[in-house]
């Protein structure tokens, strides 16, 4: 072990920015956190400003630090998680980015991904691992060099780096104009459409396919190594930057979902299960993504199935900010509570189409079965009870493709604190739903990434050992209860459909 007592890590997400420094035993020490703009410039589009994530980034980590009295002395290594997807084009010379980040939620790339496939949305699956979906990177970048005034000339002069937010993040911290490291890592690749997932390289084809130059694409190094020390001036400064995994694989690592079979499910702005599949790359039949689980060092690459599902958490920040429905997110679990049932409604959240397993860029979102008799708090409810509902779709596909039922639950993330949607996932799953102590395994999981590269933890059995339940709840709904209850949601799913040319 190495002589330092803490590991850092910086989760980069879709809504707000954090800095966590985790002890050996994977306690959290300290954790600074900030919010950024949402930028919404018409419907369907979803941007970041990243010059404003990256003061972010800079924050929360003198935050972190000054909240627990310690200096980058103290810290072993640091390591990187981010929302996946998101996409960001900047000058290599100046360090500004031509564009704002398209986020993953944005669909403004529908007509580009249709065009893409000629009526074939599996054209590029067998080689990524995914389906042509709006919610990938490669499009976005297409759209900004196609749409931004120099921006192809410039990228095909070499000028341009595209980067997902991990790269972007690094590339600062380890110099940014003045010599920052443009690197990734195979689980954020592997969410671009652009590669190879045998390999872990970049598709030539798919690229020129896209018109994106090769020379913008990011090295894509293993999840767990030394890339380098961090370069920028203030806090961390000299510490070796060590992980990176994209936030639903470091969840999964952080849940410690380290063998084949072994699944989580997080709750944060939207839901992601994966599946670890181990060494196999499982291609599935029912709607989910095979994506790159994590590869530490050399060793070789560890795979996953993925049910991602676009809205969960930000549909009650959707009821807080464009309704006012409720004044904090905590509120949504006091209405829902006021009632015994959703009294019929029901809220399929399909604000950017919907995600796995149906794959459906023309639905959008919508509430049906009301009647006079709903109220705000069967409302609450129903918003709640679409995560249970999409979560059941998205493990049933699951189950499908793997031949075998999934028994427990690991779950983690900002919505597992609710009681009331804790104990419907497991009436509506019928399985049990397990949460561990540190519910924030995400950042957890980047630190265990970033520790192992350098012998802070020795290996996996150390990271299994950290791990230790917090609560279970337990299925007490009948069976005929479930199934009338599903079989409405799977209907309110058919209303959805077709919205959208
Ligand atoms: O694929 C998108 C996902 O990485 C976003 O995660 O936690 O920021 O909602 P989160």
């Amino acid at each position: 072990m190495t002589e330092q007592r803490y590991v850092a890590a910086i989760d980069q997400g879709t809504t707000s920015t954090r800095c966590m420094i985790f002890d050996h035993a994977g306690t959290v020490v300290s954790v600074d956190q900030k919010e950024h703009r949402q930028i919404f410039p018409q419907a369907g589009w979803v941007e970041h400003d990243a010059v404003e994530i990256w003061e972010n980034v800079r924050t929360v980590t003198a935050g972190a630090l000054a909240k627990a009295d310690l200096t980058p002395t103290d810290i072993a290594s640091v390591g990187i998680t981010n929302q996946r997807e998101t996409a960001l084009v900047w000058d290599r010379k100046t360090g500004e980015p031509v564009y704002n980040a398209i986020v993953w939620q944005d669909t403004r790339t529908d007509r580009i991904v249709t065009k893409l496939g000629g009526g074939d949305a599996t054209k590029y699956t067998a080689t990524t691992g995914l389906p042509l979906a709006t919610y990938f990177s490669g499009p976005k970048v297409m759209w900004i060099l196609d749409n931004v005034d120099g921006a192809r000339e410039k990228a095909e002069a070499g000028d341009l780096c595209f980067g997902t937010m991990d790269t972007w993040v690094l590339w600062n911290m380890t110099g940014g104009t003045d010599g920052g490291l443009h690197y990734t890592d195979p689980t954020n690749a592997s969410r671009t459409l652009l590669m190879d997932l045998e390999t872990l390289s970049w598709d030539e084809g798919i690229c020129a396919d896209m018109g994106i130059p090769m020379s913008m694409l990011p090295e894509i190094k293993s999840s767990s190594e030394v890339y380098g020390n961090v370069r920028e001036r203030g806090s961390l400064r000299g510490v070796p930057i060590a992980g990176i995994l994209g936030d639903q694989q470091a969840a999964t690592f952080g849940q410690a979902c380290l063998s084949p079979g072994e699944a989580k499910n997080t709750y944060g702005t939207g839901n992601f299960v994966l599946l670890n599949t181990g060494t196999d790359k499982v291609m599935s039949k029912n709607g989910l993504l095979t994506t790159v689980c994590y590869k530490i060092g050399d060793q070789p690459t560890v795979y996953a199935l993925e049910g991602s599902i676009a809205v969960t958490g930000s549909l009650v920040q959707w009821l807080r900010d464009n309704l006012g429905m409720i004044a904090t997110a905590a509120d949504i679990e006091k209405d829902a509570k006021s009632v015994d049932d959703n009294g019929g409604a029901y809220f399929v959240p399909a604000f950017s189409g919907l995600f796995a397993p149906h794959w459906r860029s023309d639905a959008r979102g919508a509430i049906v079965g009301l009647t006079r008799f709903v109220n705000k708090g069967h409302l609450a409810r129903a918003v709640l009870e679409a995560t249970a509902y999409q979560t059941r779709e998205v493990i049933e596909a699951m189950n499908a493709d793997s031949g075998v039922d999934l028994e427990v639950l690991k779950v983690d993330g900002g919505m597992v604190v609710n009681e009331l949607l804790m104990q419907f996932q497991s009436d509506i799953l019928g399985v049990d739903v397990v949460r561990p102590v540190v519910a924030e395994t995400t950042a957890l999981g980047a630190a265990y990434a970033a520790g192992l590269a350098v012998g802070f933890w020795a290996g996996e059995d150390e990271i299994r050992e950290n791990w230790a339940e917090d609560k279970t709840w337990t299925p007490s709904m009948d069976d005929a209860e479930r199934a009338k209850l599903y079989a409405g949601w799977k209907k309110a799913v058919t209303r959805t459909l077709d919205w959208v040319d």
